[in-house]
């Protein structure tokens, strides 16, 4: 079963909108993916696990909650990077793993070129984090990775997909939710997705 959740939170249908926008400049584009990422982080985060917690307060004892998760966020590089200190506003304690992959500009498909995860896993829960779910490809081989490496639950964190990634990470990986600004209308002839905004990577580090 296809989990695919859109964000329907003003903020954030706000500030994709100026994200998009090819008026929006380099240092605007950074500040904003910083801030989307922050938003979706909230709610893709809805379900972590919690256990009992009491705690002083300077009136006497409350019962409160602790997060039980240990998370790590995974960054594909280069454009997830950009996802990275929104995420950690909200997760300061997580740990990151990045992940090197390109797409070949002519097959379309991922090239692994940056993995340092250790041979054991060492957190329970993974934010896969990539602003472009567009063939798929990369996420795909993303979560193959972390499945591989033993990591139980994973989510995807991104800001726009094509219809045509989400089909080809929900089919591979049904158990992995898809969070997302937007599901945009198709993937051009050379693997872009339109409307989107353009090249993610080349936008946050002007290139
Ligand atoms: C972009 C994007 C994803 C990938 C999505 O990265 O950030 O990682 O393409 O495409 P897919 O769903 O078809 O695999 P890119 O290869 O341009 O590298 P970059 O982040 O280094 O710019």
């Amino acid at each position: 079963m296809k989990q695919v959740y859109i964000s329907q939170h003003p903020l954030v249908q706000h500030k994709l909108t100026v994200l998009r926008s090819v008026d929006t400049d380099h240092r605007s584009f950074r500040e904003l993916v910083r801030e989307l990422a922050l938003l979706l982080c909230y709610e893709a985060t809805q379900d972590l696990s919690l256990s009992p917690q009491q705690v002083t307060t300077p009136m006497g004892k409350a019962e409160g909650f602790k997060t039980e998760d240990t998370i790590g966020l995974v960054p594909v590089l280069r454009a997830g990077l950009g996802l990275v200190d929104g995420v950690m506003e909200l997760l300061p304690s997580v740990q990151v793993w990045h992940i090197g992959l390109y797409r070949d500009e002519e097959t379309l498909r991922p090239v692994e070129y940056y993995n340092k995860l250790p041979t054991e896993p060492t957190v329970n829960v993974c934010l896969v984090l990539d602003p472009m779910l567009a063939t798929g490809g990369s996420a795909v081989a993303t979560v193959d990775i972390l499945k591989k490496w033993g990591v139980k639950r994973i989510k995807y964190l991104g800001l726009i997909a094509a219809p045509e990634g989400v089909e080809r990470l929900s089919t591979a990986h049904p158990d992995v939710p898809i969070h997302v600004a937007a599901v945009d209308e198709k993937l051009n002839e050379v693997g872009f997705i339109v409307p989107g905004l353009g090249d993610a990577g080349d936008r946050q580090f002007g290139t």
